[in-house]
């Protein structure tokens, strides 16, 4: 292996195909390497191991050699040279670039800048595992948005404690399990590879909780530790390989033309982990368990109901409303809207309300102390068990629609919001509807938050910014209904 990079790093002038195919593999070759080393020296599976024992010499715990380093070095200088010439090219001859050049330049971006990331995550994992063994210092990476944050430092150190991991039960999670026969997918992928959120590794302990446990046997009554790994990243989880608890004397939902408006059965939950031990607790007005900004969603008769058929919220003053009625968003796209997500913290109400339009509608929510989840299922709705740090699991420009209420709201964070954003862009498609409803903040920040909405580039069907009135504090409401755009091809 190392006679390829000696190869590829003499050549003088190749040409521009063949140093991009070369970088290409470089850099599929170094992925791979970095893969491995990232895994410590878990007992990887023996058919994915041994086709490189032979060729490669690393130590996993001291770094990638040298030699690939500089290899690497050459090669993204290669790279750097490359775009030069070809920056010149474009400013000697005219300003108009030939669609291939132009695609050519940019695809000689893109390879640098994964490139460069390749060299970033080496770097660190030299300076985490030969801290003391006199490496120089790592090149000044760019401040740029490029480089990782400061959280991912400390990856590859975490991944390398993997290696420390008491519990059995997790290097057999992780181990990549090789398909039987041999056989590869379609996707080249002769196994498959599990993974668990990086995230994990800054809670060893209360990961080796959570997958301490007898496989075959009930696991433990541990709900809120799977939340709190999961809430601080540890997400998706590991799975196990024990039966989750279940209600003792699970009852017979009730049937669908009975379930949609009517508290569920008690014993159809597990309480265990919940202050209210009971479904009249969560909708009691006295009581206001659960979490505060849905403290009144299992009230279905008083708080539920009425939602988006009469509006609730009105600003005395100009007699606006950022409640929205259902029957007013569907005739922006009449017969068009069918399927969509609705991200809110809630007991799947808006499911309920879209079910009477034909709208099939799952509704993501984490369990935020009450049953959401369980709430919304036995009402006879999907709900949708995730947090705001997955992306979603539906596939591009797939959805009509996506609804969001008490979720993303005055709290988050303008990168985070961001990146929701776009996912939520990925997923809906052309035509589709984006309906933020009752999004509220203080109101010196509402400008910023719409300015994220409106960096989507979206057409503003209803757009509306009320004062807040129920509490002291300077706030405001916005609820806007917004249609995605098509797209056109990249160029
Ligand atoms: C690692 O895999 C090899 C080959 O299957 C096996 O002989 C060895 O016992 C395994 N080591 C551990 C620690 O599981
Ligand atoms: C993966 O599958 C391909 C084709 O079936 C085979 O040539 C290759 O050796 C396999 N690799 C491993 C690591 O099993
Ligand atoms: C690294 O960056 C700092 C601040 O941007 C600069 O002062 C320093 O000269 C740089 N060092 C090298 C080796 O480029
Ligand atoms: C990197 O960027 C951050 C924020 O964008 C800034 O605070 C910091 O000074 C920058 N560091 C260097 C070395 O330029
Ligand atoms: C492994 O665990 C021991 C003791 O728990 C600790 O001293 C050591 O630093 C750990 N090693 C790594 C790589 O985390
Ligand atoms: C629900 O449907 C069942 C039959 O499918 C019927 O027996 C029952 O009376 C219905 N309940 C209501 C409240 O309409
Ligand atoms: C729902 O709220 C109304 C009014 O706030 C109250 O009268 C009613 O008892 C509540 N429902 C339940 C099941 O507690
Ligand atoms: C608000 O609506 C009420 C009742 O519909 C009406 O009496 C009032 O004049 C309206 N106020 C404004 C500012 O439009
Ligand atoms: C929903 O579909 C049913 C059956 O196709 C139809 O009878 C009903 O009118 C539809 N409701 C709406 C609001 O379109």
């Amino acid at each position: 292996m190392p006679g390829v990079f000696t190869k590829l790093g003499s050549c003088g002038l190749i040409h521009k195909l063949f140093l991009v195919s070369a970088v290409l593999g470089v850099f599929i070759y170094v992925a791979t390497l970095s893969k491995i080393s990232s895994l410590g020296s878990l007992n990887i599976s023996n058919a994915f191991c041994n086709p490189f024992n032979n060729n490669i010499d690393i130590d996993f715990h001291g770094g990638v050699g040298a030699d690939i380093r500089s290899t690497i070095d050459s090669m993204l200088q290669k790279i750097r040279e490359e775009i030069d010439i070809s920056t010149h090219h474009r400013k000697d001859a005219s300003s108009q670039l030939s669609g291939s050049s132009l695609r050519y330049y940019n695809f000689l971006n893109e390879i640098l800048k994964l490139m460069e990331s390749v060299q970033a995550s080496l770097v660190m994992d030299d300076v985490e595992s030969n801290a003391d063994e006199g490496v120089p210092p790592p090149a000044n990476q760019s401040n740029s948005s490029d480089t990782p944050p400061a959280d991912a430092t400390g990856l590859f150190d975490q991944l390398a404690e993997m290696d420390n991991l008491s519990v059995e039960e997790i290097r057999k999670y992780v181990d990549i399990k090789p398909n039987r026969l041999g056989r590869q997918n379609f996707m080249g992928a002769n196994g498959t590879f599990t993974s668990i959120g990086h995230a994990c590794f800054s809670m060893r302990d209360d990961l080796e909780e959570y997958m301490d446990y007898n496989p075959g046997q009930i696991c433990n009554d541990d709900w809120k530790l799977s939340h709190k790994l999961m809430a601080h990243g540890c997400d998706p989880l590991p799975r196990r390989r024990c039966f989750a608890l279940a209600p003792q004397q699970y009852s017979r939902p009730y049937p669908i033309n009975e379930s949609m408006w009517k508290l569920p059965d008690d014993r159809n939950v597990r309480w265990s982990q919940y202050k209210c031990k009971n479904f009249d607790c969560l909708a009691a007005m006295e009581t206001r368990r659960g979490f505060f900004k849905c403290a009144d969603c299992f009230n279905l008769t008083s708080h539920e109901s009425p939602r988006w058929i009469t509006p609730v919220l009105v600003d005395p003053e100009t007699n606006k409303t950022t409640d929205f009625m259902i029957a007013e968003v569907l005739a922006i796209k009449p017969g068009e809207i069918r399927i969509g997500l609705d991200f809110s913290i809630g007991t799947g109400s808006f499911a309920a309300r879209m079910r009477e339009h034909n709208v099939t509608i799952v509704s993501a929510t984490v369990n935020l102390g009450a049953p959401f989840n369980e709430m919304i299922a036995l009402r006879g709705l999907v709900p949708l068990y995730l947090t705001i740090n997955h992306r979603l699991p539906f596939y591009d420009n797939t959805l009509d629609m996506i609804h969001t209420t008490r979720f993303l709201d005055g709290w988050i964070d303008l990168v985070l919001l961001e990146f929701t954003l776009y996912d939520w862009d990925r997923v809906l498609r052309p035509g589709g509807l984006l309906w933020i409803d009752s999004f509220f903040c203080i109101e010196e920040d509402v400008g910023e938050y719409q300015g994220a909405f409106r960096m989507l580039g979206y057409k503003e069907h209803k757009w509306v910014v009320i004062p807040k009135v129920d509490k002291d504090a300077n706030e405001v409401f916005f609820s806007a209904v917004l249609e995605k755009p098509p797209r056109p091809d990249r160029r």
